[in-house]
């Protein structure tokens, strides 16, 4: 990745949480985009600080600077930029803000495994990138995650934060959990991550051919890197504007689905649609998450797809617009 030091935990969850807690205090606001899984709001809570809800930039899905500038106060500590779907997010106009305000960040990689944003790696960025490695992960452990950093005093920290903040022997020195990666885990890791370059070539290979098969459909966006950046392909999310499209994105996965072709929403409620996040919204408006969240589609790009199923989904996404 880059960084001088990694510290495996065992989910991504743990990895923002601990992350968090480093740099947060009761009362800290930490910014993070509006939407993204749970876990990057639902963590700063648990570190006893305040998320406030940002919204996202078109077609890249990833938290929009200037729309973090707007909710920035006395308050706000840290930022959480998520490089949704594997995309890297503005990184140079979010650490710019961060130097502007002095602002920490914590990069939510978890789905960005290999994903490089301005000829570097995500996972080399300061302050600290969170992964997880679950299952749909672009590297999996089963379950697992790690921190990477550059930071030697937030490493060490992260390290005793991980392990009941045992020093030595039983010799505890600050708070901390049981957040360690298992030994089966971590050697189930380390066979995925001899095997992680090829399954980027695979994702990148099976994206392009995606990419080329529906160029051209007015009323589908396709993923789109500026140059210098490369997407790490954990999702290849598509949106659907079904005025120009003419049917819906739930109209799309229903007759994928009636081809035995499983698509899937991420995610079908930005957070401030969601229950616990509910007041963090309120008198807001989020108008880029609130239509992403009913025109994201992603399609099938896993390393096991072969020519014949990628040229299938091609079809059958054509077919289904009568494109
Ligand atoms: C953006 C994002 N953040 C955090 C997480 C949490 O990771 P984990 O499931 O390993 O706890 C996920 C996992 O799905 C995620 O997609």
């Amino acid at each position: 990745m880059g960084a001088r030091y990694a510290i495996a935990v065992n989910s991504g969850t743990a990895a923002l949480q601990l992350a968090y807690q480093e740099f947060l205090k009761p009362g800290d606001e930490i910014i993070v985009p509006d939407f993204t899984f749970p876990a990057t709001a639902s963590m700063a809570i648990a570190a006893g600080a305040s998320p406030v809800l940002a919204d996202v930039a078109p077609v890249s899905c990833t938290l929009d600077p200037a729309s973090v500038e707007k909710v920035i106060t006395h308050r706000t500590r840290a930022i959480a930029p998520v490089h949704l779907y594997g995309q890297p997010a503005d990184t140079a106009g979010l650490a710019r803000l961060a130097r502007k305000h002095r602002l920490r960040i914590i990069w939510d990689a978890a789905q960005a495994h290999g994903a490089i944003s301005n000829g570097r790696d995500i996972g080399s960025l300061p302050d600290v990138a969170c992964f997880s490695f679950y299952p749909t992960k672009n590297l999996t452990t089963g379950e697992g995650g790690m921190l990477t950093t550059s930071n030697k005093a937030l490493a060490a920290q992260l390290r005793l934060a991980r392990s009941h903040g045992e020093s030595s022997r039983y010799l505890h020195t600050r708070l901390g959990y049981n957040y360690r990666m298992t030994d089966i885990a971590a050697a189930i890791g380390i066979g995925q991550l001899r095997k992680l370059p090829a399954f980027l070539r695979a994702r990148r290979r099976n994206a392009a051919i995606l990419s080329k098969g529906l160029a051209g459909i007015p009323g589908l966006v396709l993923p789109q890197t500026p140059g210098g950046d490369r997407h790490a392909y954990c999702l290849y999310t598509v949106c659907v504007n079904s005025r120009v499209l003419g049917i819906s994105r739930d109209e799309l996965q229903e007759s994928l689905a009636a081809q035995g072709i499983e698509s899937s929403v991420h995610y079908p409620r930005a957070l401030h649609q969601q229950p616990i996040f509910r007041h963090l919204g309120a008198d807001r408006d989020f108008p880029v998450s609130t239509s992403l969240a009913l025109s994201v589609l992603s399609l099938p790009v896993h390393p096991a797809l072969s020519n014949d199923d990628l040229q299938r989904i091609i079809r059958a996404v054509r077919e289904a617009v009568g494109a």
